[in-house]
C-alpha cells in the first residue's frame, strides 16, 4: 500500500499531489535519458527569455544576472559530463532548473515566469533540429559534391543503360551517376524548404492560452535567430508536423541512398565487376578469406527502413492527438534524434566513399556490347530510311534474335547478313551500331551523350560551389 504522505514533494508540480509516483510510473515517464541531448539549446532558449523578461520588467537585472552565472556554470558541467542528471527532476527541463535554483536561490525560481514547459520543449526541439539540420545540409553538399566529381570523370565512360535490370541502351557512367547528382538536389532543396517552416518560434505560447505578462515576443525571436513566431499558442505547443516534415525529407533523401547503394552492391559483385569499393569501406568474412563485402552501402540500405520507421512512428504519434500538448509528444524525441544521427553518418559516408571507388571500364563496356544494347538505333536508323517505326521494330526483333542465336553482337553482322531484313541497310549502319555511335547520337539536354553529360556536370558543379560558402557560414552560426 501507498504510503499517504506528501511524499511526490521534490517534484517541480507536487504541490497538489498526496501519493507519490512508483518508481515504476516513475521512470516510464521520465525523459531525462534522452532529451538531455537537448540541454544546451534549452539553456540557449532560458536565457533569451531571461534577457527579454528583464527588459519588459518582470525579471530585475540582479536576477538576470545571477541566471547568466549560474546557467554559465551549468553549461559547463553539460559539456565536461559532470552534470548530476536525476531521474526524480524528470526531464531536461527540470533538471536544468532544480540545478539553477540550487545554485542562484529564487532567481532560478522566478526563470520560468510566462513560460511553460510546452512552449520550453517545442522551442528546444526546433533549436535542436535547426542546428541539426544545417549540419545535415552541409553534408549532403558535400555527398553531391563528391558524386558529381566522380561522374564528370566518366562523363564518356561506356556503361550499359538498363530497364529491368535488363540491358536496355548504352548509357555512359557520368550520365548514370548525375541523376543521383539530381537527386540529392532536389532533397537539398525539400530540407531547405523545410527548413523554414521548422524555424519559428513558440515560446510565448505558454501552457497553450499564451500568458498575461507583457512578452516581448519578436525580442525572443530575434534573440534565438527564428525567422518569424508561430501565430497560434495552441498550435505551436502541440503540433510536430516540422518534425514529421524533417522525417520525411530524411526518408525520401535514405531511399535515394539506398537506390544508389543497391547499384553499387551489385556492380561490385563479381557478376558485374562493374567497380571496387575501397577496402576503407568494405570488410571481409569471417570464415571465408576471399571475401570482400560491400558493407557500407548494404548497412545504409538496411538504415533506410529505420529512418521510414521512425517517419511512421512520429505519424502515428500525432494521429488523433486533441488540441494542445499531450504527453504523446515526449515520444517524438528518440525517433527525432536517431533520424538525425543516422543521416548524417550515412552522407558523411557516403561522400568518403564515392571518392573512393575504382571503375573497371572495360568490363562496363563490355556488358554494354552484350546486351543488344544499340538495337533501338539499327531501328531508329531503318526510320531515318523511311520504314514505320513498328515495321523497323519488328525488323531489328529478327536480326537480333540471329545475332543471339550466332553469339554476336548486332555490330557482329555482315552487310549481306543485314541486308536479308532491309535492302534499306547500308554500310552507313555500323557509325549507329557502334556504342560510341550510340552514345554520340543522344544530343539533346538531359541526355546521354558524353557533351551533354559534360555541360549538367558542370553547371551542377557550379551550383554546387556557390551554395558551398553559405552552408559552411550557416552550419558555423546556428
Ligand atoms: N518532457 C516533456 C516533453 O518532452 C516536456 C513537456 C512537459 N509538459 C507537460 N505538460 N507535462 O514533452
Amino acid at each position: 500500500m501507498q504510503k499517504k504522505i506528501n511524499s511526490a514533494k521534490g517534484k517541480t508540480w507536487s504541490g497538489r499531489f498526496s501519493v507519490p509516483t512508483t518508481e515504476l510510473v516513475k521512470t516510464y515517464t521520465a525523459s531525462v535519458f534522452f532529451d538531455k541531448k537537448l540541454a544546451l539549446f534549452d539553456i540557449q532558449g532560458s536565457l533569451a527569455h531571461a534577457q527579454m523578461l528583464s527588459e519588459v520588467g518582470v525579471l530585475s537585472q540582479k536576477d538576470l544576472k545571477d541566471i547568466k552565472s549560474g546557467m554559465a556554470k551549468i553549461k559547463k558541467e553539460i559539456e565536461t559530463n559532470e552534470f548530476n542528471w536525476s531521474l526524480d527532476s524528470e526531464d531536461v527541463h527540470l533538471n536544468i532548473e532544480r540545478k539553477l535554483t540550487d545554485l542562484i536561490g529564487d532567481a532560478g525560481k522566478r526563470l520560468h515566469t510566462g513560460r511553460s514547459r510546452n512552449d520550453q520543449v517545442a522551442t528546444d526541439i526546433r533549436l535542436y533540429l535547426r542546428h541539426e539540420l544545417d549540419n545535415i545540409q552541409l553534408y549532403l553538399l558535400e555527398l553531391l559534391s563528391s558524386c558529381a566529381t566522380f561522374a564528370a570523370e566518366h562523363f564518356d565512360t561506356v556503361m550499359p543503360g538498363f530497364t529491368h535490370l535488363q540491358v536496355a541502351q548504352p548509357i555512359t557512367l557520368g550520365h548514370h551517376l548525375h541523376a543521383y547528382c539530381e537527386m540529392f538536389e532536389r532533397d537539398l532543396e525539400r530540407f531547405e524548404d523545410c527548413r523554414k517552416r521548422i524555424n519559428r518560434l513558440p515560446l510565448g505560447s505558454a501552457a497553450l492560452a499564451g500568458t498575461s505578462y507583457p512578452l516581448n515576443r519578436q525580442r525572443v525571436m530575434e534573440l534565438l535567430g527564428f525567422e518569424d513566431i508561430s501565430r497560434n499558442s495552441l498550435d505551436a505547443v502541440s503540433d510536430r508536423d516540422f518534425a514529421i516534415e524533417f522525417c520525411s525529407c530524411a526518408s525520401i533523401l535514405m531511399i535515394h541512398l539506398s537506390r544508389l547503394s543497391e547499384e553499387l552492391i551489385l556492380w561490385m559483385s563479381p557478376r558485374f565487376n562493374f567497380i571496387e569499393i575501397g577496402d576503407a569501406f568494405c570488410t571481409g568474412s569471417s570464415i571465408m578469406p576471399q571475401k570482400k563485402n560491400p558493407d557500407v552501402p548494404e548497412l545504409a540500405r538496411g538504415k533506410s527502413g529505420r529512418v521510414i520507421g521512425h517517419l511512421m512512428g512520429l505519424l502515428t504519434l500525432m494521429k488523433a492527438q486533441p488540441l494542445a500538448y499531450n504527453k504523446d509528444n515526449q515520444e517524438d524525441k528518440e525517433p527525432l534524434f536517431d533520424t538525425v544521427e543516422t543521416v548524417s553518418q550515412t552522407l558523411q559516408v557516403f561522400r568518403d566513399m564515392l571518392a573512393d571507388i575504382k571503375v573497371n571500364k572495360a568490363n562496363m563496356e563490355q556488358a554494354a556490347k552484350e546486351g543488344f544494347a544499340t538495337a533501338t538505333d539499327l531501328a531508329d536508323y531503318l526510320v531515318k530510311k523511311g520504314i514505320p517505326f513498328r515495321d523497323a521494330h519488328e525488323i531489328v526483333a529478327k536480326a537480333v534474335l540471329n545475332a543471339e542465336k550466332r553469339g554476336v553482337d548486332l555490330d557482329g553482322l555482315s552487310l549481306d547478313e543485314l541486308k536479308v531484313y532491309s535492302t534499306l541497310i547500308n554500310k552507313d549502319v555500323y557509325e549507329v551500331l557502334t556504342l560510341k555511335g550510340s552514345l554520340h547520337s543522344r544530343d539533346l539536354p538531359g541526355a546521354t551523350a558524353p557533351k551533354q553529360v559534360k555541360k549538367a556536370l558542370n553547371q551542377t558543379l557550379s551550383r554546387i560551389k556557390k551554395r558551398l560558402g553559405q552552408f559552411q557560414a550557416r552550419a558555423s552560426s546556428t
